[in-house]
């Protein structure tokens, strides 16, 4: 029960890895507010952590906007009395080349993955120094790492949270809130594999491609794609007291793929 008494907001909380991290966090003690523009899905998490003896709400989120992350916050607070940890595992991707990617693609997805996390500290901020602690986790990518040819605002987004992280470390360590970016290597999750409206995949793109596939695990000198559940046991470490003089701090957790 590494996160006794906690409350955590897991936004992104219906995704493969946020779903993850959420049923993780309730399964170590904490009460969370499992939020996602997927509301549905965020019920079913919620129900899945209920049925496992776990306490959880789903909230409406979409990332992008202010008040709602606000609404989110009183909810869960009002709901299980404090709020000190928030992971955000929402994304975006467009998998298309430079020349490709449009405006409108760029500022989605510098909008979702990089100032939704800027607007998403600011909501809970406040929060956390009523709590008089909090822990706040973003996710990074290979991409916080090093670039490559394709979807420019992906890599300019997640570098981005290297430098958001440890601002925001840098400014609250004074209200004793930590602020920790974990970026994981090719993990099997719907982002890779599915055809969704906030990360679209074609035979070209999707892991459902055994060529896509072997790709990246060739790339991984561990052997194998992370798992959802290898990147949750890393944002449940960073999340806990054993992280506790850790802040402003990059986690890579990929098999060895950003070596
Ligand atoms: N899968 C990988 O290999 C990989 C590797 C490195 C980093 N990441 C990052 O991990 C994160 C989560 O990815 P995943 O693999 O679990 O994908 P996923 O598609 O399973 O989950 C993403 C979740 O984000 C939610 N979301 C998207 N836009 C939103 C918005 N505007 N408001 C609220 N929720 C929104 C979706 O509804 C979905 O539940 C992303 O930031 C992605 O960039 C993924």
């Amino acid at each position: 029960m590494r996160l006794e008494g906690r409350v955590a907001l897991v936004a992104g909380g219906a995704g493969s890895m946020g779903s993850a991290v959420a049923q993780l966090f309730a399964a170590e003690g904490a009460a969370v507010c499992v939020a996602d523009m997927d509301k549905e899905r965020a019920d079913e998490v919620v129900g899945e952590i209920v049925e496992d003896g776990g306490r959880a709400i789903a909230a409406a989120l979409d990332v992008c906007q202010a008040e709602q992350w606000e609404q989110v916050v009183v909810s869960a607070e009002k709901a299980f009395g404090h709020l000190d940890l928030m992971a955000n595992l929402s994304g975006s991707n467009y998998r298309v080349s430079f020349d490709e990617q449009s405006e409108d693609m760029w500022r989605k997805i510098i909008d979702v993955n990089l100032t939704a996390c800027f607007i998403g500290i600011k909501a809970v901020v406040p929060a956390m120094r009523r709590a008089g602690r909090g822990v706040m986790l973003h996710v990074g990518s290979l991409a916080s790492i090093h670039q490559g040819a394709g979807s420019p605002a992906y890599g300019v987004s997640k570098i981005g949270l290297v430098a958001l992280t440890r601002s925001a470390a840098a400014s609250y360590a004074q209200d004793n809130i930590r602020c920790v970016l974990v970026s994981p290597g090719h993990v099997d999750t719907n982002f890779l594999r599915g055809d969704s409206a906030h990360s679209p995949n074609s035979w070209e793109t999707s892991i459902e491609n055994p060529d896509n596939y072997e790709r990246r695990r060739a790339s991984t000198p561990l052997g194998r794609l992370c798992l959802p559940e290898d990147i949750a046991k890393t944002f449940l470490f960073a999340a806990s007291d054993e992280a506790a003089m850790i802040t402003g701090s990059m986690l890579t957790v990929d098999g060895g793929a950003g070596i």
